[in-house]
């Protein structure tokens, strides 16, 4: 499944780790305890034919029929092929961490509810209460957050469709929290979601935001578990097999910092967030994800 993402943090690797938590996130605690149709890690958004052509899955068409095939082809479930793809594209972004992998994930039982998918526009309190529906706390959302690392927006603001959400979009790094939390800084070709702004200076997150500026190896851990829950919302891992062996290794940002990226004024003081240096970047890149180069993906038309 790797040769989705030609080993590189492309268009195809965002959109499944948006693909994952849009899957994952119609998960809610309130309609299990009624009983009541529910969403989650399913894979539903696959399956269903309609679930990727609602209002909030736009962008997602592509990544849906390119994984569409997979789980006859693994003999998988299609909740797996979702959420090892998004693991997997986590790993393909340079800095992204290794994140357990699970396969045995029961098809979908249900539709997944409508309107659960949180909007840019919903204020803190909307957000972290939606988040705790699913199960997961404040703090792990704004570690989950950081996934806009490698986003893009093409439908918030279509006149400046293809921005980015900080200026390093290919890597996994912290820099989307260090210059959203700068929001009068003018970034040319960079967006910020309204949400993420919130965030970052609202009282109940804005402490969870901050503890992850030039953080890297605290956001790490903090984002694995986030994610791995995000992964599991709906299932019981009990039931489920872990197949994490089979990824492969994570590419530290820490080696391929460029020699200037120390304070500036004679100070060997770090900066927040180091420059990669793109020769020794590729070279990384090379070295790790040669094995992801085939076979090449064809887009059906
Ligand atoms: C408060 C919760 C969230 C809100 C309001 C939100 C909102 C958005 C919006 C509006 C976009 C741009 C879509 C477009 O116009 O193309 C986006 C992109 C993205 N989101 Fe989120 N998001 C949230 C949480 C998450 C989470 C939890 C993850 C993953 C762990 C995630 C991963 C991504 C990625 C990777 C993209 C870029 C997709 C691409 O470039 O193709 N988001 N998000």
């Amino acid at each position: 499944m790797g040769g989705l993402f030609q080993g590189r943090c492309g268009d195809n690797a965002r959109a499944a780790v948006r693909l994952a938590f849009h899957d994952a996130g119609t998960f809610s605690l309130a309609l299990q305890e009624n009983a009541l149709p529910n969403g989650g890690a399913d894979g539903s958004i696959l399956t269903d034919p309609t679930e990727v052509l609602r209002t909030e899955n736009n962008g997602l068409q592509s990544i849906v029929s390119l994984l569409q095939p997979l789980p006859a082809q693994f003999g998988v479930s299609a909740g797996d092929i979702v959420h090892v793809a998004g693991v997997l594209a986590v790993l393909a972004c340079p800095g992204g961490p290794q994140i357990p992998a699970f396969v045995g994930r029961r098809e979908a039982l249900n539709i997944a509810p409508m309107g659960l998918l949180p909007s840019p526009e919903d204020p803190v309190a909307t957000l972290v209460a939606r988040f705790a529906d699913m199960g997961i706390s404040s703090r792990s959302m704004i570690a989950l957050i950081g996934a806009h690392t490698t986003g893009k927006q093409r439908f918030v603001n279509t006149t400046l469709a293809n921005s980015s959400f900080d200026t390093t979009v290919d890597i996994w790094d912290t820099r989307f929290y260090t210059q959203t939390s700068e929001p009068t800084i003018d970034l040319p070709g960079t967006f910020k979601l309204d949400s993420d702004v919130a965030f970052a200076s609202d009282p109940t997150t804005s402490g969870d935001f901050n503890r992850f500026i030039g953080a890297q190896s605290i956001w790490q851990s903090d984002y694995i578990a986030a994610h791995e829950q995000m992964s599991l919302l709906g299932q019981n891992v009990d039931d489920l097999t872990d197949c994490s062996e089979m990824l492969p290794v994570s590419i530290d940002l820490a080696p391929l910092a460029e020699v200037t990226s120390t304070g500036g004024g004679g100070s060997n003081k770090p900066v927040t967030d180091p420059l990669i240096d793109p020769i020794k970047l590729e070279a990384a890149i090379e070295q790790f994800r040669g094995i992801w180069l085939d076979p090449p993906v064809i887009i059906p038309s």
